[in-house]
């Protein structure tokens, strides 16, 4: 899943950089990404949607950092968004408004305003009261907002419970039963200009067929909400594709979308604009976390390889039981020990793998694969821990893009 990481010279290297080179310039828990294999991910979506109407807009929320937007809106991408917060940074980078979505279940008043003076390209409403309160406050501004609905198709992703979010139970998007009344409401309120329908089914998703599902159920709702006169102009499918963490063998997107479009062709709505919202599969094996080893610790039961990075900045694993891989920066031919490899927080729950063979010793350096994604994005200060730097890799050339964070900058927001 990380072509563009490779040991290299006996070190592991992103592109043409060496990470111990980057690891002493910066210091750890640091992550690094390669903006080539974001370009490449990008590249399986746009072959996938050749000669179609089509748009990925990338979902922030996966990796916020300004200079992986950048990259993104360089390549001509819109943003799928999902806060006030994610609005600004998308306008910082010089997103093209006309090509942002705005995806939530709780939409303040605020948000929406924020949204409508930018002239945002969609609101995904997830609600009939977010419909009626959206349409208040467009017309208190003399504008009308672009919506679609989000339905829920409720097929089941197969995914992490936390991560599906498709299915009846979920809080997300509007029942498909009921989708053709609230369309309907929609189409009445002076202040929405209905545009399109949108769905999410889930994220990691590695098997093609409830996608397949989620699409057959979308392209029946359309059908019904253009009998009754209202023209969906496109059809936002969501993000969800899911990547390799531990030999996942997730269809590439190009030949998924291949799968989907001919679907859609087969019941006649070639001819729609097709949203996708992208975030794991853009980035997710773009990074690596390099960190370095503190002590080792062996133990009764257990015996423990204690790093610099943490749950804070990795929380993946506390919060799923991800898995991500961990390998060392330079091999070592010791022979190798069995470590749960953990931070510093004092936690149980601070692990960032369980079980792994290493031959480590306390300063070297190690990298947390596959952590381009819901990582830093995810990352908190908890334990007054100071969040990690960031690097942007491109052939032989390293951007800081993100400044370590410093206890400073942590306190200067608060008051005694
Ligand atoms: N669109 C909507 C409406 C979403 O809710 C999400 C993700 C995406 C797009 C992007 O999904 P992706 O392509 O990245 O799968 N923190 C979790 C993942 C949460 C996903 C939330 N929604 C994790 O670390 O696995």
């Amino acid at each position: 899943g990380h072509p563009h990481v490779a040991q290299r010279d006996g070190q592991l290297h992103v592109e043409g950089v060496s990470l111990e080179a980057l690891a002493r310039e910066h210091g750890t828990p640091l992550f690094v990404y390669s903006k080539q294999w974001m370009l490449d991910a990008l590249a399986a979506y746009q072959r996938g949607f050749a000669g179609r109407n089509a748009l990925v807009c990338y979902a922030m929320k996966a990796n916020s950092s300004l200079g992986v937007l950048r990259v993104f809106a360089e390549a001509g991408c819109g943003f799928d968004l999902v806060s006030g917060g994610e609005l600004s940074r998308a306008l910082a980078v010089g997103a093209d408004p006309a090509k942002i979505i705005f995806s939530g279940v709780g939409k303040t008043r605020a948000e929406m305003r924020q949204g409508l003076e930018a002239n945002i390209g969609c609101f995904n409403v997830e609600s009939e009261a977010e419909l009626d309160v959206l349409n208040d406050v467009a017309l208190s501004m003399g504008k009308r907002a672009p919506i679609s609905l989000r339905i829920n198709p409720n097929v089941d992703p197969k995914t992490h419970p936390y991560i599906s979010t498709g299915l009846k139970g979920n809080k997300f998007g509007i029942a498909h039963d009921h989708a053709a009344a609230a369309y309907r409401h929609a189409a009445s309120l002076p202040g929405l200009e209905v545009v399109g329908v949108d769905c999410h089914i889930g994220s990691q998703i590695t098997d093609a067929s409830p996608y397949l599902d989620a699409m057959d159920r979308i392209l029946d709702l359309v059908e019904t909400v253009e009998r009754d006169g209202i023209r969906l102009h496109h059809i936002d499918f969501g993000g969800g594709l899911g990547i390799n963490y531990q030999g996942d063998t997730p269809p590439a997107a190009d030949a998924l979308w291949k799968q989907l479009l001919a679907r859609v062709d087969a019941r006649g709505f070639g001819d729609r604009k097709f949203i996708i919202e992208p975030g794991r599969s853009l980035v997710g094996n773009a990074g690596v976390c390099v960190t370095e080893v503190i002590y080792t610790k062996p133990g009764e039961d257990k015996n423990f390889c204690i790093i610099d990075a943490a749950m804070n900045d990795l929380p993946r694993p506390a919060m799923y039981q991800a898995f991500h891989a961990i390998v060392p920066v330079h091999e070592r031919s010791t022979d190798a020990t069995i470590y749960d490899v953990v931070g510093p927080v004092c936690e149980s729950g601070d692990w960032l793998g369980r079980d792994r063979a290493l031959a480590v010793e306390a300063g070297d350096l190690l990298a947390v694969l596959s952590a381009g994604a819901y990582c830093m994005s995810m990352a908190s200060n908890y334990n007054t821990r100071g969040r990690a730097a960031e690097v942007l890799v491109s052939g032989d050339s390293a951007k800081l893009i993100r400044r370590r964070e410093s206890v400073e900058d942590q306190l200067i927001s608060e008051k005694i």
